[in-house]
């Protein structure tokens, strides 16, 4: 299941998790449940009707990359050894540490419960962008992009990208 499926990172995890071999259910508003199908994703959550553990216990791999839910309703979603991967949060979260608070708390409850819980921290790596350039290149992975801007209305794309509801990725032509 991969939450926020409709945004930059989403569009790339959905399709990469295809491209994998993966059954994906996509988590994004009613507006952009036609992109993320589109996408690939086998199922769609539309969060605005149902919550993500509307079936219960069912992902092996949860990726997380909007919405803030708490780890307990994110494990409610999660088959008893499965894999959280928290990308990002959006807005909201704990008072001092914001959307971090559960990337600190994450690596501190896995080692007491059998599924994994972990934060991800890209990494930016030849081979994989290799990789990535080999599944554009066959066709099995295809950039989204929301909006261009002019480099002098950068403003404006941060804005938009600011609100949290991006379909793929905003571009800023230099
Ligand atoms: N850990 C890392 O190394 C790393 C790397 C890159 C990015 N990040 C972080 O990852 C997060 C996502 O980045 P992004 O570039 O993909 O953001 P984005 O392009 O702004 O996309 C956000 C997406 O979240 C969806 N969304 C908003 N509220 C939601 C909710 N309650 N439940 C489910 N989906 C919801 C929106 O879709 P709808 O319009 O349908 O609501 C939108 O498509 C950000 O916090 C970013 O800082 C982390």
């Amino acid at each position: 299941m991969i939450i926020g499926a409709a945004g930059g990172v989403g569009t790339f995890a959905v399709q990469l998790a295809k491209a994998f071999g993966a059954s994906v259910t996509g988590v994004c508003g009613a507006a952009k449940a036609d992109l993320v199908r589109s996408l690939g994703a086998d199922d769609v959550i539309d969060y605005t009707r149902h919550e993500i553990d509307r079936d219960g216990p069912r992902y092996d791999v949860v990726i997380d990359t909007a919405g803030n839910r708490p780890l307990s309703l994110l494990r409610r979603a999660m088959t008893p050894r499965g894999t959280l991967v928290l990308v990002g949060s959006g807005f909201g979260g704990g008072p001092l540490f914001g959307g971090y608070d559960r990337q600190l708390r994450a690596p501190l409850v896995s080692p007491f419960v059998s599924q994994r819980l972990r934060s991800l921290a890209a990494k930016e790596r030849a081979e994989d962008f290799e990789e990535l350039g080999r599944l554009i290149e066959s066709g099995a992975v295809t950039p989204v992009i929301d909006r261009t801007y002019a480099l002098s209305d950068a403003p404006d794309a941060i804005r938009h990208l600011a609100e949290g509801h991006a379909a793929g990725k905003t571009v800023i032509t230099v």
